[in-house]
């Protein structure tokens, strides 16, 4: 990213970043937001600027949002799925990439279901790689767009009770969650059932709950995750509804919380297995608000990671051709 913020070329994950550099991407993206609500949606900032979405697994929220964000910013783009392109006749991740560069680009963003696969493609290209999701390991802008999401509705992060609740042992949104939320001062919890919670995932910073109940008396903010039905063939759960009695996000439950509590889910939701319908569109929940600022973050990382300085993204955000 931005040489002016310490960045390295890519976007990879949390994990490695400082809190001041994810505060910055948060900073970057709030003027960004006013350019999807106007009737115009379009700055200049990254005009001339080639970039490939290469989306080997599927998606809806993130694919298209980080479209939205590049044609926003006037980027030249073309999206690659794994079928339709030379992958399905056994073409390489890295041959395609190096093809595609031949055709000079200036960056790929990366979705895949091997964890490791966005940094083993920043190592052996010189575009700048953005991990939209690997497998199991981190989904980075998920986790910046659920950030500023909370600090929107909360005006703060520092301090508040984060509980991601669900499947964690195959979520990188919870990988990603936990790195930034724990960075920024957060307190972090998780709760699922123990086949779905990692051994050892205390030590990481987190505590754990091994009941809903107590995790909805202890939290500001209940981030609920998919559960991953298509990973569940080796019987992590007995039943979905067994999952849903024990582990559903419910307004009767909700209603016995303290507080109000913000809901987040990072989509696509299992309506009636990990959260009800009632709370996915009831007043606590911020959902859409989620995917609404998924544009303006990703605008953010894009912007950064094309060498834009954090203090110029006002002017980026006016046109006035005064960005860089
Ligand atoms: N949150 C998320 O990654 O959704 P998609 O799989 O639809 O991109």
């Amino acid at each position: 990213m931005s040489a002016a913020i310490g960045f390295g070329k890519d976007l990879i994950g949390l994990e490695h970043l400082t809190a001041e550099q994810i505060r910055t991407i948060l900073d970057v993206a709030e003027p960004f937001k006013e350019v999807s609500e106007r009737a115009i949606k379009k700055v200049p900032a990254l005009r001339g600027k080639t970039i490939v979405n290469l989306f080997f697994e599927p998606s809806t929220r993130t694919r298209v949002s980080f479209e939205f964000a590049e044609k926003r910013l006037s980027a030249d783009t073309v999206n690659i799925a794994a079928m339709g392109s030379s992958v399905v006749k056994g073409e390489t991740l890295v041959d395609t990439a190096r093809n595609l560069e031949a055709m000079r680009i200036d960056m790929v963003v990366i979705r895949h279901s091997s964890s490791g696969a966005a940094r083993f493609l920043a190592e052996r290209i010189p575009s700048n790689v953005i991990n939209a999701g690997d497998g199991q390991h981190e989904h980075p802008t998920q986790a910046l767009l659920d950030l500023l999401t909370v600090r929107d509705r909360l005006g703060r992060i520092e301090g508040v009770r984060v509980c991601i609740a669900g499947d964690i042992l195959h979520s990188r949104v919870a990988r990603s969650n936990i790195w930034g939320l724990l960075k920024l001062g957060a307190e972090v919890a998780v709760c699922g059932p123990p086949t779905l919670v990692p051994p050892g995932i205390h030590e990481l910073g987190v505590c754990v709950f091994r009941r809903l109940e107590e995790a909805i008396e202890w939290a500001d903010v209940l981030n609920v995750l998919r559960l991953q039905l298509e990973r569940m063939e080796a019987g992590y759960i007995p039943s979905l509804r067994e999952y849903n009695r024990h582990f559903g996000i419910t307004s009767a439950r909700l209603g016995r919380a303290p507080r109000d509590i913000l809901i987040l889910h990072p989509g696509p939701m299992n309506r009636g297995v990990e959260i009800d319908s009632d709370v996915a569109d009831g007043p606590h929940s911020v959902i859409l608000h989620q995917v609404t600022n998924g544009v303006a973050v990703r605008m953010a990382v894009l912007y950064l990671l094309a060498g834009g300085a954090p203090e110029r993204a006002e002017a980026a955000k006016r046109g006035t051709g005064d960005e860089s």
